[in-house]
């Protein structure tokens, strides 16, 4: 019998993980199955325990059970503790360990698949929810001069700021208090998107030198991607690359092999601009 991965989320129907780990799987020559598993919040404990009681290898977990999931493994890795949230369960002997591999992701699309190098960037990360803070580590990895967390309700972003003050040089803010000033990087961790809305963020902080980053994805510009481009940024990208590189970082932590991420995210991208022209 193949060994059992999965996906738990709620809804997980709309979900690119199984076309990913298929490929990874081809590729490196892998016996696995992946599969998705639609978990309703009353019924995600018992469902992934169930899953693992019956052999399953190991899971990804999406929203909303990405804090439930770190209440409920035996172990987290240092980062998985960081961010609060889990992506990723594996087997440790008889211990489940949580980890979370969407920080990682991002950093390795913005460096290794983008070529994205700065020096003492100023960075500006869009929400402060919690994928807001999974990345906000990952982020302080690359030196900042300031990493400012603007968020629609000030007093989160300066709560979840004085949070990750030790980490590195951190402030939180509110939109409309931003200073006109263009960032180097700002990266959109809201769930704007996907209500088909853009942060209502003052248009001075991007400039003709600004990356925009969207960790949403879609078929088409997201509605980040389309604000950054009107505006001149130096590149708008949304977050395909970040969802190939936790999977495949996701992938290594369950099966030991690196796969290559590069024509899995080609695969993606041009599945994503079948759909939009499907789509118009
Ligand atoms: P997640 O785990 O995806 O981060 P969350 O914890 O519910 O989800 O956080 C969602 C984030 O998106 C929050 O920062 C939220 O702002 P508030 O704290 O003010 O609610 C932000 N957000 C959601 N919709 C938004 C919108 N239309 N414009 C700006 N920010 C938005």
């Amino acid at each position: 019998m193949p060994d059992a991965y999965g996906l738990f989320g709620w809804p997980v129907h709309h979900s690119w993980s199984p076309f990913i780990h298929g490929m990874y799987a081809r590729l490196t020559g892998q016996d696995m199955v992946y599969r998705l598993y639609e978990s309703p919040p009353e019924r995600f404990r018992s469902e992934v325990l169930g899953f693992f009681g019956d052999g399953g290898s190991g899971i990804n977990v999406t929203l909303p059970h990405k804090r439930a999931a770190a209440d409920l493994v035996n172990e987290l890795t240092p980062r998985a503790q960081l961010a609060d949230a889990v992506n990723t369960i594996f087997r440790r002997g008889e211990a489940l360990v949580g980890d979370n591999t969407d920080g990682v992701g991002l950093l390795r699309d913005l460096t290794a698949n983008l070529g994205l190098r700065w020096s003492s960037p100023r960075i500006l990360v869009l929400g402060a929810g919690g994928a807001a803070r999974g990345v906000l580590e990952p982020l302080l990895s690359l030196g900042p001069s300031e990493l400012v967390i603007a968020n629609r309700t000030p007093d989160r972003a300066r709560d979840l700021a004085r949070e990750f003050a030790t980490h590195g040089p951190v402030r939180g803010s509110g939109f409309a208090e931003l200073e006109p000033q263009p960032f180097h990087l700002i990266v959109n961790a809201t769930s704007a998107s996907l209500r088909g809305e853009a942060p209502l963020v003052p248009i001075d902080v991007v400039g003709t030198d600004t990356t925009c980053y969207d960790m949403a994805y879609g078929a088409g510009d997201t509605p980040f991607v389309a604000w950054a481009r009107r505006l001149g940024a130096a590149r708008a990208e949304q977050g395909w690359g970040m969802l190939v590189e936790q999977a495949a970082e996701s992938f290594e932590a369950w099966r030991g092999v690196r796969p290559d991420t590069a024509p899995v995210l080609e695969a993606l991208r041009s599945r994503a601009a079948t759909a939009a022209n499907t789509r118009s």
